[in-house]
């Protein structure tokens, strides 16, 4: 597969989808290097029939015990999604704002959704262990249409993002991201919204979501794209049959043992059901069906209220026990590292 090494203008006649190459502009704030010189392992693949096992003893009695808040250093926007290299970096995805989205409202549709595009600017920032800040780069053009920046997944190797219109049933962009430099790649163009991706990187296919994660749709990488801006089809929309929450980041697990080595993904998200009732939870979700093989409902808030499932999640086993990263807020944001209480008590309930 051929890709364009950079960035490429995606303008047809007056729409400007994504970015051009003079549009990835870094801000480096500590003259250190963005990632390990040898990138480790991705933390969930690497730990999956560990991670399937400790998250097959939770429950809803299971007791989450806060072990570090890290506040993030600066202005994080919307975070959307993270990934851990190695145990001193965060690379948070994250959308910024401009002018915001404008419901058309009477439930007018035009050209398949229900909003206007609104403007804004995809960001990658990049933080040490401790919170502080290390870079923030844009990766997308002042008035380009794709400025949200989704669920992100790290492969050992890249770190892989959607940037899509802010609206559902829109467009989005599948790219791959370098962690050493940043530098953005673009791999194809999608019609609809995609709000996060995940790699498996046993059968290199990549299950991206579209809007509440109520599809997802898996482009096999042995298929060529079609070339950039041009639309990719699949054959493949699958519909995701839980809603229970809807999945805001999800990472790459594994082909687990426990679940006859199915293509695997841990995912995180929240929904909405009522303006007073939020909930939150975490599952693993079977790659090719949606559907989600064990989950667990999460009703932890951050201090200023939000459900910490909001946004981002990361996950690893810790010294044996199974911790969970969260990132809920927006622009001043902490990061919640939580560890599942083995001996957590067992009730029956209700
Ligand atoms: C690059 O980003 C910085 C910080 O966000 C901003 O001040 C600057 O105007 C941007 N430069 C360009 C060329 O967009
Ligand atoms: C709908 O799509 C057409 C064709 O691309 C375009 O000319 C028109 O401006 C779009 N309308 C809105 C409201 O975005
Ligand atoms: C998405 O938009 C297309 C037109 O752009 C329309 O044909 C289709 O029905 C829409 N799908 C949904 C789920 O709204
Ligand atoms: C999901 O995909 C199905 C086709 O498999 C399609 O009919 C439906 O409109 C899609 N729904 C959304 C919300 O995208
Ligand atoms: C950000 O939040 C911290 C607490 O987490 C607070 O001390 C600080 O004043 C806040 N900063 C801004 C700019 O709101």
């Amino acid at each position: 597969m051929r890709l364009p090494s950079r960035l490429i203008l995606a303008a047809t006649s007056t729409i400007v989808y994504l970015s051009s190459t003079a549009a990835l502009n870094i801000t480096i704030k500590q003259d250190v290097p963005l990632a390990p010189a040898k990138l480790p392992a991705p933390y969930a693949a690497a730990q999956c029939d560990e991670i399937v096992e400790h998250f097959g003893r939770l429950g809803r009695t299971t007791v989450w015990n806060l072990v570090e808040k890290v506040h993030m250093e600066g202005d994080t926007f919307e975070p959307e999604g993270i990934v851990r290299i190695g145990d001193d970096r965060y690379f948070l995805s994250a959308g910024e704002y401009t002018s915001p989205t404008v419901k058309y409202g009477n439930g007018i549709i035009i050209n398949g959704t229900d909003r206007t595009a609104g403007s804004g600017f995809a960001h990658m920032i990049v933080f040490d262990g401790k919170g502080k800040r290390i870079a923030d780069a844009t990766l997308t053009e002042r008035d380009a249409i794709e400025y949200h920046n989704g669920g992100i997944d790290y492969d050992g190797e890249f770190i892989w993002a959607t940037i899509a219109q802010y609206r559902p049933n829109a467009t989005a962009t599948l790219m791959r991201i370098d962690p050493r430099t940043l530098e953005p790649t673009v791999i194809l163009h999608v019609a609809d919204h995609k709000g996060g991706v995940v790699h498996d990187t046993r059968t290199d296919k990549f299950v991206m979501l579209n809007w509440g994660s109520r599809n997802a749709t898996t482009w096999d990488s042995r298929r060529k794209p079609a070339p950039y801006p041009a639309f990719t089809t699949f054959p493949n929309n699958v519909r995701n049959p839980s809603y229970y929450v809807d999945y805001q980041d999800c990472k790459f697990l594994g082909h687990p043992k426990q679940f006859d080595h199915r293509s695997t993904m841990i995912c995180s998200g929240v929904a909405s059901l009522s303006p007073t009732v939020a909930i939150g939870g975490v599952a693993l979700v079977d790659m090719e069906t949606m559907i989600p093989v064990a989950e667990v409902p999460i009703t932890m808030t951050s201090d200023l209220g939000a459900p910490v499932t909001q946004n981002p999640m990361e996950v690893a086993i810790v010294g044996g026990r199974l911790r969970f990263y969260f990132m809920p807020d927006q622009h001043n944001s902490t990061l919640y590292v939580y560890e599942a209480e083995p001996n957590s008590p067992f009730e029956y309930g209700a």
